[in-house]
């Protein structure tokens, strides 16, 4: 250990000063992964109510989050996304449009329910819907977002494409992608000062092989792909094609396949379980994406599976992945168990059986297994496991070799 004289040495003012810098570094590394140290759950507005949604909308969401079960379920975030935004006034500060009147208040309410906020921008100078984006205004917005009482903020790139360079006949894909690093870093280090603890969702559709830099620009999650829609085409297409990406997850910083369609209407109960049984094995965040306060049961029991939600929210934070030419998925969990989804993915035919070998999944010999979705133990399994899905459906189990339980 080095001793301070009573006058440092300039060596020893020096060596102080670096350290403080480590330690800031290491700070904002620590106030980061603290935060989403398993995916982030809650609710967003945009894939129901889209750009009519309204404080009361945002009000009533999070009454159902607690009369429905869902925030002792582990939902959390009540998040507002694009067309919230009106103008900003003289001083530059962002204020709420007319349907949202007093943007703190609706915080506050949130908050009083044991829930948290969140909130949408873009690193642009236009949001997607056309709104106002938070170029050349970070810091402002930043800060009033924590006056407001903002805990999560989703900052999505369209508006900042155009400065980018993008659409140039001959782009300069490398200054492009320089641009977009450096904006969502700048926003990183508005939200660390302004001070208050804020998930950062970065939101950029996937590109630029995003997973290798998001974690280090800041990111808490970032979105791998396109935008989901409420079919079984869209989800299927998004949920399956994250292999490859487990290895940028973990916690603190998550992959992010877009928010759950949920009880939105356009899927049969069998495929809204195949997209909570996947998300939950790929370790995705768990935005629900519904009208909460108009859930019918069936909705309310696959969003608030708790064994699929714990394998979602499991404290390893592995993110699972494909294990065979079929859609059987596997996610390791802390206890040393193995969360497996086999899917039948094909809709326009007769389901065929799935066989699952256990040795494919690191256990020799008997299991014991229990199935997630009828919520039953199966006892003792030797060898291997056949079972069909069901047409778009799935079949979850939680599995542990028998060795490893004693
Ligand atoms: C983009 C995002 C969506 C949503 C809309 C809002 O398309 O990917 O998730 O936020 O913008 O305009």
């Amino acid at each position: 250990m080095i001793r301070l004289a009573a006058r440092p040495s300039r060596f020893e003012f020096k060596f102080a000063v670096w350290m403080l810098g480590v330690c800031a570094g290491i700070c904002a590394v620590a106030q980061t992964s603290q935060l989403a140290a398993t995916p982030p759950m809650g609710w967003n507005s945009w894939n129901h109510f889209a750009g009519k949604v309204t404080d009361a909308d945002v009000r009533a969401a999070a009454d159902a989050m607690v009369s429905s079960g869902m925030r002792d379920a582990g939902y959390v975030y009540v998040n507002v996304d694009d067309t919230w935004q009106g103008e900003r006034d003289a001083q530059g500060r962002i204020h709420a449009n007319s349907r949202f009147p007093d943007m703190k208040g609706l915080a506050d309410y949130v908050h009083a329910k044991g829930l948290k906020f969140g909130i949408y921008s873009s690193p642009g100078p236009k949001t997607c819907a056309g709104f106002e984006g938070s170029y050349g205004h970070e810091e402002q917005d930043a800060q009033t977002y924590a006056e407001w009482g903002v805990d999560f903020l989703k900052y999505d790139l369209c508006g900042l494409r155009t400065i980018m360079g993008i659409y140039e006949p001959e782009p300069d894909w490398k200054k492009a992608s320089a641009i977009q690093r450096e904006a969502y870093v700048k926003m990183h280090k508005a939200l660390l000062k302004a001070g208050r603890p804020v998930v950062y969702s970065i939101c950029q559709y996937g590109s630029d092989s995003v997973w290798e830099w998001a974690a280090e620009a800041g990111g808490n999650l970032w979105r791998t792909t396109d935008d989901i829609s409420d079919s079984f085409r869209s989800m299927a297409l998004i949920g399956f094609s994250q292999t490859g990406l487990e290895r940028f997850a973990g916690p603190g910083h998550w992959n992010d396949p877009d928010m759950l369609e949920i009880g939105n209407g356009g899927m049969n109960a069998d495929e809204y379980r195949t997209q909570m049984s996947l998300w939950a094995i790929l370790a995705a965040p768990l935005l629900a994406g519904n009208d909460l306060s108009k859930m019918d049961d069936t909705t309310q029991s696959i969003l608030m599976n708790r064994e699929v939600i714990a394998v979602d929210q499991d404290k390893l934070g592995a993110q699972g992945t494909r294990v065979g030419p079929l859609q059987v998925w596997m996610k390791p969990l802390e206890d040393g168990s193995k969360a497996v989804a086999l899917f039948n993915f094909v809709t326009d035919d007769v389901p065929q059986p799935i066989t699952l070998r256990f040795k494919d999944i690191g256990f020799a010999g008997s299991v014991r297994a229990r199935d997630l979705w009828a919520h039953k133990d199966m006892g003792v399994l030797r060898d291997s496991y056949t079972v069909t899905p069901p047409k778009g459906g799935v079949v979850m189990l939680r599995i542990m070799g028998i060795a490893a339980e004693r």
